[in-house]
């Protein structure tokens, strides 16, 4: 009888904590207790691990169990803690000598016939671990190639906990799967597909430069879903760190699908309009799942057929949109998500959906007015981009004409974020991004005939403040993209022309 330890990895947000498992075993009634504020998983861990142990042929002590995880302040969710938790009892139990693992962590789902189960999150668990300075990390041996995706950590896999153990007595070796090829990853839809709608090929490309959000309106049929479906093959590729956010957010999510490597395509979400709030900004028991704004973060999230979600669920986006990151209340406390995201919105001016215009649409204006209504407020605020687009002409349709395609949009795009970051420097990253006060700064600040377009509508009240603010960032990515060091009133003029709708 006695006393062991193994590490293991707990999980909050998309952030890691080393944690100890300690267990205690002493002669006295037949016991298990397990502490250190476990969650309703946790509770059940303890009749998987009798399970588990028992049916991989070790000896379950039959005596008083303590089971502990430390520190004590730390959430502890999910099942991924099981397989540390049975290697410490045998360990405190019996002669199972874990002593090689201290310097591992050990992550992993029993099964009761002992099989190790895949987990949730396992990449962000051992980048933790790697940063707390473990050299190893014990992973089920579907996570296998998942684990690896983090550098400078020894990765072994096991598919069973009587593997396990025999490895441990040095009878039988871990397995090491052969690296998976990473799944076929789809070509990214081209613009080259967008035939005619320059407007709408204008906006999109606008809003990748400057990661504007952007509204589309229009009648069914004029391409909305095809251009925002193709804004990810526009975008910049993601950095190193931004690559690691996001897949380690799908790793949560339990979106990753087996040998995935590293995501560098920036993410489209698109969930549906009848999509719960939970779904949209994520939720559930145990480990909370991240929702489609999280899991667009340093992506795109794709709001389709928007006036027909319901106000409930576009509520809670503002707050995400707001603070670039998703807070969660819980029983137990408050997870947070990366969430920062570029919206897009696509919309028919009208509930019937059909053709604009009559006589196919004959909606009246008001029934018209009020299904766009439900779109106003302080979410539509802060869209920089929104816009009417026309029907596709037939002549563009049928056009033989070369259509520029995202390839070289992108390069676009690149350069003009490039100019955008040299020179808000601290401040932003993007013009969308940019504070008001630094675009009212007098470095930034436009010369009074440049802003004139805008100045007027301001003062016949037809443009908010903020919409003015609004007109100042997308003038500035239309200069980027030109290579102009500044807007000028041209830019000004059609900044403000791709942010009033008609229709409304
Ligand atoms: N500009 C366009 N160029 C080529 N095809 C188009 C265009 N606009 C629409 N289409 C065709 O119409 C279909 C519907 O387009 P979609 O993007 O779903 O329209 P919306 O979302 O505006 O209703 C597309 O699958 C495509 O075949
Ligand atoms: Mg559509
Ligand atoms: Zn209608």
């Amino acid at each position: 009888m006695g006393y062991a330890q193994v590490y293991s990895v707990a999980l909050h947000g998309v952030a890691g904590e080393v944690i100890v498992v300690e267990a205690d075993v002493s002669f006295g009634l037949p016991n298990f207790v397990v502490s250190g504020l476990p969650d309703a998983a946790l509770s059940e861990a303890r009749d998987r691990v009798r399970s588990a142990v028992t049916n991989s042929g070790g000896k379950w002590p039959l005596e008083r169990i303590i089971v502990n995880l430390l520190p004590a302040h730390v959430r502890k969710h999910g099942s991924g803690f099981d397989t540390a938790v049975a290697l410490a009892i045998l360990a405190a139990s019996s002669d199972l000598p874990v002593a090689r693992l201290n310097e591992a962590v050990v992550l992993g789902e029993l099964g009761l016939d002992g099989t190790v189960r895949p987990v949730r999150g396992v990449l962000p668990a051992v980048l933790a671990a790697s940063r707390a300075g473990k050299a190893m990390a014990l992973v089920p041996l579907a996570n296998v190639t998942e684990a690896r995706l983090v550098p400078d950590i020894e990765v072994l896999g096991t598919d069973s906990l009587g593997r396990l153990i025999g490895y441990l007595h040095g009878q039988e070796s871990l397995l090491d799967p052969a690296a998976q090829p990473p799944p076929d990853e789809a070509a990214p839809l081209d613009l080259a597909d967008v035939l005619g709608q320059e407007r709408g090929r204008r906006v999109i490309e606008l809003a990748a430069a400057g990661r504007h959000h952007v509204a589309m309106f229009g009648p069914p049929g004029t391409g909305k879903t095809m251009l925002a479906a193709r804004l990810p093959g526009v975008l910049p590729p993601l950095d190193d760190q931004e690559a690691i956010e996001v897949t380690a957010l799908h790793s949560i999510a339990g979106t990753l699908a087996p040998g995935a490597a590293l995501i560098r395509r920036a993410p489209l979400q698109a969930p549906h309009h009848t999509a719960s709030v939970a779904a949209l900004v994520g939720g559930g028991s145990g480990l909370a799942k991240p929702g489609a704004v999280s899991l667009a973060h340093n992506g795109v999230l794709f709001l389709d057929e928007c006036a027909e979600f319901s106000s409930g669920v576009l509520d809670a986006l503002r707050q995400p949109l707001e603070d670039g990151e998703v807070r969660l209340r819980r029983t137990y406390g408050e997870t947070a998500y990366p969430a920062r995201t570029q919206l897009v919105m696509a919309a028919n001016p009208c509930p019937c959906a059909k053709p604009g215009g009559r006589p196919a649409c004959q909606c009246p204006s008001i029934v018209r007015r009020r299904y766009q209504s439900r779109l106003s407020g302080p979410l539509m605020d802060r869209v920089d981009l929104q816009v009417d687009l026309d029907p596709v002409r037939s002549t563009a349709l049928l056009t033989t004409e070369h259509v520029e395609p995202s390839a070289i949009i992108a390069k676009r795009v690149l350069g003009a974020r490039e100019i955008a970051s040299d020179r808000w420097g601290p401040h932003a990253k993007t013009n969308g991004d940019v504070p008001a006060s630094v675009l009212r700064d007098k470095r930034y600040r436009l010369p009074r005939p440049v802003l004139h377009p805008l100045t007027i509508e301001l003062d016949r009240g037809r443009i908010s403040a903020r919409g003015f603010e609004r007109s100042m960032r997308v003038a500035w990515t239309i200069a980027d993209l030109d290579g102009r060091e500044r807007p000028d009133a041209a830019d000004v003029r059609e900044a403000l022309e791709l942010r009033s709708r008609s229709v409304l």
